[in-house]
């Protein structure tokens, strides 16, 4: 939040800032979708809808699960949110009875571990490092559980490292939730964004005892650049899927009703309408791999989604006192690139770059860091 702040006070003092720090994209939403949104708004699609959602958009979704996840759902076993971050807060709110334990891989999305506590669940940590990709094994997870673990909350491709889990620590992972009782809720958001031949893997297909266990949560803010419609969806067992849906009621009603109908085009459009935005992200990437592995003592695995680097600094500033957050305000009073501090995702001495702007000023952006790395000294 100080790392905002700071960025808009620079640009309305006129400062060129270079934003590696929000975690959206900028593209725009595909016009196909924004004028079903026009389209619902003339035809005076504005009043409350269903709580879950509308029938035609979780049809949609199930479609779409069967399609790009082998996930088989019927539309009472989906409900729709507003984001996919509403649909994991309604699931551990649904889910976790005080001081019930839900395992978080870290580096992780640091709303997870907040959700957990606004349920009153306790989050345990299972660590990854640089060296392991960012994924974690199944023996640590398995490490983790106790009598107390009610879920784990799993995020491939994630955030903030871009890590894909292989097939076979996914279906590790949920043999553990079948064998300890435990649920999987699945962060799928990024699905979409995958590079270097990388294939979604959705844990819920993994056969009737898993998909039992498992919530799929999914949303279009990143795939479909559509951020400020606030659609994302969970699918999963109707009994969750209703307590959800009864929590939703008292909190949000519904999610936006244009916003539905918009989603309802993004699902059924063909994937050429993102393909495009996908594309250049991998460019922006590779941009930033190659800047990135050029800097000394600036370390990161290779990410092979979202759009995302998770980059260990730890050695760049050795000898020098700094922590994460400090560079991360240096880099930005000093060369105005605007970085997230690793240890918001409990990740200390990393930052977080996003590829979120053009491949000329992914190059730039770097090239201030280096600089910044120097006068650091
Ligand atoms: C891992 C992850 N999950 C969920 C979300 C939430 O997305 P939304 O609520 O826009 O659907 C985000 C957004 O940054 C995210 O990074």
């Amino acid at each position: 939040m100080a790392i905002t702040a700071k960025v808009r006070e620079l640009a309305a003092a006129g400062k060129d800032v270079i934003g590696f720090g929000a975690g959206e994209p900028d593209f725009a939403t595909p016009e196909i979708v924004r004028e079903a949104g026009i389209q619902a708004i003339r035809e005076g699609f504005t009043r409350y809808t269903a709580g879950p959602g509308i029938v035609e958009l979780r049809e949609a979704i199930c479609e779409k699960l069967l399609a790009d996840n082998g996930v088989t759902v019927s539309a009472s076993e989906v409900i729709v949110s507003a984001g996919a971050k509403q649909c994991i807060y309604n699931a551990l709110m649904a889910l976790v009875n005080p001081g019930d334990e839900v395992i978080l891989v870290s580096p992780f999305w640091m709303t997870y571990a907040d959700q957990v506590l606004l349920a009153g669940g306790v989050p345990v940590v299972v660590t990854t490092t640089v060296e392991q990709g960012f994924v974690p094994g199944v023996e640590q997870i398995a490490e983790a559980i106790t009598d107390k673990t009610k879920a784990i909350v799993i995020n491939s491709p994630s955030n903030p490292t871009g890590a894909v889990y292989p097939e076979d620590v996914l279906r590790g992972i949920a043999a553990l939730a079948v064998s300890r009782g435990m649920w999987i809720i699945s962060d799928e958001i990024y699905e979409k964004l995958l590079y270097d031949g990388f294939e979604h893997v959705s844990v819920a297909s993994f056969g009737p005892e898993v998909a039992e266990r498992t919530l799929t949560v999914g949303g279009l803010s990143k795939s479909f650049a559509m951020t400020g419609w606030r659609i994302g969806y969970a699918a999963g067992p109707k009994g969750v899927i209703d307590a959800m849906a009864t929590i939703q009621d008292q909190v949000t009603s519904n999610a936006c009703s244009i916003s539905q109908r918009a989603a309802i085009a993004a699902l059924r459009a063909d994937g050429s309408v993102i393909s495009e935005m996908v594309e250049e992200f991998d460019k922006r990437r590779c941009v930033l791999m190659s800047e990135l592995s050029r800097l000394p003592g600036v370390r990161f695995a290779r990410p092979h989604g979202a759009f995302y680097v998770f980059a260990d600094f730890s050695e760049a500033v050795q000898g020098v006192a700094c922590d994460d957050v400090v560079l991360a305000q240096h880099l930005l009073e000093s060369q105005y690139v605007a970085c997230v501090p690793g240890s918001v995702f409990g990740g200390p001495n990393h930052l977080r770059l996003t590829y979120t702007v053009s491949r000329e000023r992914v190059a730039e952006g770097v090239a201030r860091i280096r600089e910044g790395l120097k006068s650091l000294r």
